[in-house]
């Protein structure tokens, strides 16, 4: 048997000591499975007297991560801490500058630092790993980087958030409202005591920044993502969904257009017979099209401790049997820097719903404003009749390009008759 593949694991958090509990556990087959042991040599955290579940009695004590990073007697670096500069940006470049191979989990970091620390990786001949970066124990940088690889990918779109997901699913199952069901989110450990990050869409944008580098040979363009959150998801536009046939989803997704690189996080309306649609609770799933494999799916645990140290120990599989490959499928250098197509110029069909007064002629101003737009209907609902009071009309479209819709909506949007500002959701076809 090589020698044993040395570990030095800053970060002792949910991630972290989920790691170091699979590598205990699953000692033996991992040692089969790549020839050798991976042993926990050194490790730091904040707060060295807090009971983490897990025996640290053989690995060194670092109070200062970065000097953990530089420790000569480990091979690779695991970077467990979080965060997108700062500490764990110290660590990753420490590391990767004295030699190290580095395993993280940090969508954030990568999100904003991907490219550089990518190259800086080459340079020094070591690999930088984050499988768990991306829907937690689902695989599927491998897939794009290995199984997929042969494909030019048309479309990556996927579940990437499963605080999100539990949200949608729980306002849907019960039909109560966003801010219930997010304190409900938060009490079941689900949703952070801040969870801005989920629940605005700013961590799926990062997990998608990622996965359309891999996807497309892309810089990481994080900057480049459209993002709108869950929050103004209301119990009345899920119901309406379930009349036509949807479920709402937070999404993300990217494409290459004819106008660069799409990349969009938002609520989509999905069909209710489409394989994502029934992706619910904390789950994650992806989805990639190919050129030659056609559609695949991978649907799993987005996040916790057992499956993101799943993702996190396949990488350092990789690294002790000495198969790794570039992060990004290809080397830094063959990444291109494509213009970002804006949302303005995004084709697809939208659903809308309004607050209305229930008076002749109101509907005939909201269909004038969209013929002036040449935004064509495909359906329309309106709920109840109550003259002179509010009603919903809800509206759906084909086609169109956002701009169209925009513009129609701000006019329609003008009409005294329209109380509250329009709520359009993306509909998404599969
Ligand atoms: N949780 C998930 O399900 C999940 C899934 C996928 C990816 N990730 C990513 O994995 C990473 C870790 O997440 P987590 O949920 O495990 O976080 P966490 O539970 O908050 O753990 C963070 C760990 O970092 C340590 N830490 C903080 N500042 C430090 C410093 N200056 N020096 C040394 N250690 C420091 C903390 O020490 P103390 O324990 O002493 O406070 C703690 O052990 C993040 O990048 C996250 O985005 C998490």
């Amino acid at each position: 048997m090589k020698a044993p593949l040395r570990l030095a694991i800053a970060g002792l958090g949910t991630v972290g000591a989920g790691t170091i509990g699979l590598l205990a556990r699953n000692a033996d087959l991992l040692a089969r499975r790549c020839g050798r042991q991976l042993i926990v040599n050194a490790v730091s955290a904040r707060n060295r007297t807090k009971a983490r579940g897990v025996d640290l009695a053989a690995a060194r004590w670092y109070d200062d991560a970065v000097a953990l990073a530089a420790d000569p007697d480990s091979d690779v670096v695991v970077e467990l801490i979080g965060g997108s500069d700062g500490i764990a940006r110290q660590v990753v470049t420490t590391a990767l500058e004295h030699g190290k191979h580095v395993v993280t989990a940090n969508k954030a970091l990568l999100a904003h630092h991907g490219t550089e620390l990518a190259r800086l990786a080459e340079q020094k001949g070591v690999a930088l790993g984050f499988e768990a970066a991306v829907a937690g124990g689902i695989p599927i940088l491998k897939a794009l980087r290995e199984g997929l690889a042969a494909n030019h990918v048309t479309r990556v779109c996927g579940i990437l958030n499963g605080t999100c997901n539990f949200i949608l699913s729980q306002m849907r199952d019960s039909g109560r409202e966003f801010n219930d069901v997010l304190a409900e989110a938060q009490r079941l450990g689900y949703a952070e005591s801040d969870p801005s990050f989920d629940i605005d869409g700013v961590d799926a944008a990062h997990k998608l920044a990622l996965l359309a580098a891999v996807a497309f040979g892309n810089i990481v363009d994080f900057a480049g993502v459209h993002i709108e959150g869950i929050r103004h998801v209301s119990a009345l536009d899920i119901e309406f969904a379930a009349e036509l046939g949807y479920r709402i989803k937070l999404l993300g997704l990217a494409r290459l257009t004819e106008h660069g690189l799409e990349q969009r996080v938002h609520p989509c309306m999905v069909p209710r017979t489409t394989p994502i649609a029934h992706v619910e609770g904390v789950f994650n799933a992806i989805m990639v099209e190919g050129d030659f494999v056609g559609r695949v799916m991978l649907e799993g645990r987005g996040a916790g401790a057992e499956p993101t140290a799943s993702a996190v120990v396949a990488d350092l599989l990789d690294i002790a049997a000495e198969r790794w490959s570039y992060g990004f499928a290809v080397p830094a250098s063959a990444l291109q820097l494509r213009a970002t197509s804006p949302m303005t110029r995004h084709q697809g069909a939208y659903y809308v719903r309004l607050m209305v007064v229930d008076r002749p002629g109101v509907i005939a101003d909201i269909a004038a404003a969209l013929r002036d737009e040449a935004v064509s209907m495909e359906q329309m609902i309106q709920r109840g009749r109550a003259p002179g009071e509010a009603v919903p009309v809800v509206l759906t479209t084909h086609d169109t390009e956002e701009a169209s819709m925009q513009r129609a909506l701000d006019q329609i949007g003008k009409l005294k008759t329209v109380l509250e500002p329009p709520r359009m959701i993306r509909i998404e076809q599969f």
